[in-house]
């Protein structure tokens, strides 16, 4: 079924020779500290779908909150919502999918191995082929990308739904309840965070294409005269954050879509590409929707969707600036980020994750020097504890556990030693410097937090 991590080597897309970092490196850690690896393992997995283990749902969740901390949180002009996953299949027609939403596919006669027609250049040599190794496709044929599936107990074709492949149509859906709720006025914006599935034909490049994932999208609705305006804004706002999380300038450009690369709802987009060692992809997409989405709703629901301007004294259908990220890209592109390899004073190497503070997994972790230590040690941790996700270690040399935060990037270790039984005080390593400070136990919680609450 699966080739599990499904990483590739080098692809054409960018300077991808030149990247620092092998991907199968990442992919290797990535499962042996769980953080990301295939989903149903133990039956050789299923390709394009993965399991976040302790460590993995801890830097999503952080991600998650980033964005909705940014999004909705710190703003008046957007809400949030949650909505089902299923919509009602009308929702696909209206919005387009059922007739655009797909890519042109190919299959090998011999192999039965099967491609996405527009990356021919990718798929290899054919393995069941005698005297010659060129694959035997077939015409290509479009194939669309939504999973289906059946809505209670008999199966004909009144009762076909689909997983949504992106999270925004329900936004449009909820978009008059929302606003008349929430007595928001345009310009304002609708948020929401959850799984989208797309039947991806070669997903790829670990979670880079998966068939499960999670997307962040915001769908703000504006005043024709206002759009491009907005647009701009949205850009500027989402590169801060991307800026924020940490990603080097050198890492994360821009991308304008051409006219020929525009999906059948957008009049314009910009993609924010993150430099992977893969090459330059997509992580973001901020599309102009324009009326597409309401207009089509409002057709194929029968529901009005437009809106009175009382300042204006005109009544429109809003234009929609949608800014998409990928949960799990975005995930995929911190852990590249932060991975690092490094010759210590005295030729030892590490491995350390130079996560963000507020991104880290885990913020702090508490280490006896001894195992005589515990029970003092266990108190610190659990003062921690209440307040952001601390860890407890106990077991090897104390040089040994902190390498092994190192490789999760813990930005601080706690060591309680003899002294502290004597002088009340414990010693804080800081995971980048290594440096060490010897700090009140009554005042650890507070000295922690001011380090870890540097805002994004
Ligand atoms: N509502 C607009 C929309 O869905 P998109 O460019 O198709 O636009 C937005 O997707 C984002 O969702 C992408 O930038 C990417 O981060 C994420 N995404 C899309 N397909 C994905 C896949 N197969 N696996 C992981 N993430 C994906």
């Amino acid at each position: 079924m699966s080739d599990a991590s499904g990483v590739e080597s080098a692809r054409p897309n960018g300077d991808s020779e030149r990247h620092p970092l092998a991907m199968e490196t990442l992919v290797a850690l990535c499962a042996s500290r769980g953080f990301i690896f295939p989903s149903s393992e133990i039956y050789g997995g299923v390709n394009g779908f993965w399991d976040y283990g302790p460590l993995g749902v801890e830097l999503k969740n952080n991600v998650k909150a980033a964005w909705w901390q940014r999004v909705v949180r710190e703003r008046q002009d957007v809400v949030g919502i949650d909505s089902a996953i299923i919509c009602h299949p009308r929702t696909w027609e209206a919005s387009g999918h059922v007739e655009h939403f797909s890519d042109p596919m190919v299959d090998c006669r011999a192999c039965k191995k099967r491609f996405r027609a527009d990356q021919l250049d990718e798929a290899g040599k054919c393995s069941a082929r005698e005297g010659s190794s060129e694959h035997d496709f077939t015409e290509a044929r479009d194939f669309n990308l939504m999973l289906q599936t059946q809505i209670g107990a008999s199966l004909d074709a009144t009762t076909a739904a689909y997983l949504r492949p992106e999270t925004c149509q329900s936004i449009f859906n909820d978009f008059k309840r929302v606003r008349e709720a929430a007595r928001q006025k345009i310009p304002f914006g609708i948020a929401q965070i959850g799984k989208a599935f797309r039947n991806e034909i070669t997903p790829r490049n670990f979670t880079f294409r998966s068939r499960e994932f999670e997307q962040a999208e915001m769908e703000f609705f504006c005043h024709p005269s206002e759009r491009e305006q907005w647009f701009e804004h949205w850009k500027e706002e989402r590169l801060r954050f991307h800026r924020d999380l940490g990603f080097s300038p050198e890492n994360l450009r821009t991308r304008s879509h051409g006219e020929d690369e525009l999906a059948h709802y957008a009049k314009a987009a910009v993609d924010v590409d993150f430099r992977f060692p893969f090459g330059w992809q997509e992580i973001e997409g901020i599309h102009d929707r324009g009326d597409w989405d309401l207009s089509r709703h409002s057709e194929f629901s029968g529901k009005d969707l437009s809106v009175t301007d009382e300042v204006r004294k005109e009544r429109y259908t809003p234009m929609v600036i949608e800014t998409s990220v990928g949960v799990d890209r975005t995930c995929l592109a911190l852990l590249v980020n932060a991975y690092a390899e490094e010759t210590l004073d005295g030729g030892d190497t590490r491995t350390v994750m130079r996560f963000q503070p507020a991104l880290a997994p885990i913020k702090a972790a508490v280490l006896p020097l001894s195992k005589k230590l515990a029970e003092p040690a266990r108190a610190v941790h659990s003062d921690l504890q209440r307040c952001f996700n601390a860890f407890y270690d106990e077991s090897g040399n104390i040089g040994r556990r902190y390498r092994r935060q190192d490789e999760v990037g813990t930005p601080f270790c706690v060591t309680y030693d003899f002294d502290s039984n004597e002088d009340g005080r414990v010693t804080v390593r800081e995971r980048d410097s290594m440096e060490q400070r010897r700090v009140p136990v009554e005042g650890i919680v507070s000295y922690l937090r001011d380090r870890l609450e540097v805002a994004l």
